[in-house]
């Protein structure tokens, strides 16, 4: 039975109605975060009309929480009018738009993107399209699988177009935790000082006159689907459960644990799904910005405790069997806003254990998370500097090679710097691990060198490191500048790093 009241039916528009009343030139702020919780029909609607009516009247700013899902990134990118586009996004067309410098992006720390709109930084919203799963008589908006931007867009809104949507069912209300603190003042401290802590609201409230639209829809999220790990992140896995444990003998890790950020991806699964099955890791906590399929392997384990969260970003499977837990998960999951998931003062606190994805990694420990060869965006740095730079621990993963076998992920220099030497700790490939704590910089080299990098490489990198130790005119960090990018270099020139033989 779709949740109805008196104002829901006095708004209700379809999608192409909607797509009509949208202004030409256009700022959009939209729910969603990874492809979870995004509107879906109104961004297609208004692709058509786009389509039908010429892209080059047509101009667009979008901005939501983080990446979202082909239904909102994929049309509006197609359509040939978006302008621009904050704060992180995955999506392959839209991607080789900014790649091409036909649509410009702004590649964003996800804790500060709420700022920026309060402060106006940023073109002004004109509106905010959100998928929800319930709105009252008086304005009280229920998100669906994300919370991301979605409160600060509304607030900022001038008008406000729903799509309501009956694809999950009604109990998904509870989960979430609209909290945002005051910018304007000094501001109080955030009153988290658990994971499981609610401090804020199931909803958000706005003035029932901004709501100018409400369309029916039961299209679900893109599903992620996960390929099952392979040996590489299963190597990885076990070196960070191994290192863990060393830190807990060493009283670094109290024996409870602190709670975990686990980054997106394969080798983020691999690490909770090894975690699940080791026997010396139990009760688990999570506060992180992305949940996906591997907490389930944590629940089955009977492990997790509590997890916070700025989106749910579930396989069809996994969605399913949320579905069917719905009722009993509720003390188990809160969604909250990315401002508030991602925020240094509650981070750093709780003080998290982070463990993310590099690129690339240098000797000294530079980490590059978004820029391929040093030009071309992947996706964006999203939560990583934020949990990087305010965890206990900071862990950065990543094979020691891609493509197969033609870059090395350990280089002279990183191409582009996304969290630096300062704030990087641990750096993990399925090679070993190397602990750059309290380490000056010629040992993490040789460290980062020794233990991470592939033997195909180790040669090239320490023949590098041993000339610049020689030849550097400052002996602090050794650089022979001329030959930093000599790895990309070879690569742009010939395709592989490895020099022809
Ligand atoms: N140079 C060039 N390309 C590289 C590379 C390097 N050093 N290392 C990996 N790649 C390529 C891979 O070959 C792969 O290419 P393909 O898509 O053509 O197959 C692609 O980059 C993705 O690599 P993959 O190994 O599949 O990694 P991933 O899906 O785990 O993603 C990041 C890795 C870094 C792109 C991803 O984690 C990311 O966007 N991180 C930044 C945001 C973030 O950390 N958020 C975390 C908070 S939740």
């Amino acid at each position: 039975m779709p949740v109805t009241n008196p104002f829901i039916e006095s708004k209700l528009k379809t999608a192409d109605e909607i797509a009509l009343l949208l202004p030409r030139e256009v700022t959009i702020g939209a729910s969603g975060f990874t492809p979870a919780g995004y509107p879906k029909v109104i961004p297609k609607a208004f692709a058509k009309r786009i389509e039908s009516e010429s892209s080059k009247t047509f101009s667009i700013n979008l901005y939501a929480g983080a990446s979202t899902g082909e239904e909102l990134d994929g049309v509006l990118a197609k359509t040939g009018a978006l302008r621009l586009r904050i704060p992180y996004q995955s999506n392959s067309y839209l991607r080789n738009l900014i790649n091409t410098g036909k649509t410009d992006f702004i590649d964003m720390h996800l804790s500060h993107v709420v700022k920026y709109i309060e402060h106006g930084l940023l073109p002004e919203i004109d509106v905010a399209i959100v998928e929800a799963i319930d709105v009252s008589s008086d304005g009280k908006i229920y998100l669906t699988t994300s919370s991301g931007m979605s409160a600060t867009y509304l607030k900022a809104a001038k008008e406000i177009y729903i799509e309501l949507t009956d694809i999950h069912p009604i109990e998904l209300k509870g989960y979430h935790d609209i909290y945002l603190p005051d910018h304007h003042s000094k501001g109080l401290a955030i009153p988290i000082h658990n994971v499981e802590d609610r401090v804020g609201l199931p909803y958000i409230q706005v003035p029932l006159e901004k709501i100018k639209g409400i369309v029916r829809t039961s299209v679900p999220d893109a599903a992620v689907e996960f390929k099952a790990p392979d040996s590489d992140c299963l190597q990885i896995a076990e070196h960070v459960l191994s290192f863990l444990q060393h830190e807990i003998k060493k009283g670094r890790i109290p024996k409870e644990y602190l709670p975990f950020q686990n980054g997106v991806g394969n080798i983020a699964n691999a690490v909770l799904g090894s975690m699940a099955k080791d026997s010396s890791f139990h009760e688990i906590q999570m506060y992180t910005e992305v949940l996906q399929d591997s907490v389930f392997d944590l629940i089955d384990a009977g492990k997790l405790t509590v997890a916070s969260t700025s989106a749910l970003t579930f396989s069809q499977k996994g969605l399913k069997r949320f579905h069917e837990n719905i009722g009993e998960w509720k003390s188990k999951f809160i969604i909250r806003p990315q401002e508030i998931s991602n925020h240094p003062e509650v981070i750093r606190r709780l003080g998290l254990i982070a463990m993310n994805t590099a690129l690339e990694v240098d000797i000294y420990g530079n980490v590059n998370s978004t820029h391929v060869m040093g030009t071309s965006m992947m996706n964006g740095i999203g939560g990583s500097g934020d949990f990087t730079r305010n965890s206990h621990l900071s862990i950065f993963m990543t094979p020691s090679l891609a493509k197969k076998g033609d870059i090395s992920a350990i280089v002279p220099f990183v191409s582009h710097v996304d969290h630096n030497e300062h704030s990087t700790m641990i750096i993990v490939t399925e090679q070993g691990l190397a602990d750059l704590r309290a380490c000056p910089p010629k040992k993490r080299a040789e460290l980062i060198i020794q233990k991470c990098a592939h033997p195909s490489y180790r040669p090239l990198l320490m023949e590098y490191f041993e000339d610049a130790v020689q030849n550097s005119p400052g002996k602090h960090s050794p650089h022979i500048l001329s030959k930093a990018f000599s790895f990309h270099e070879r690569f742009i020139a010939t395709g592989s790093m490895k020099p022809r033989a």
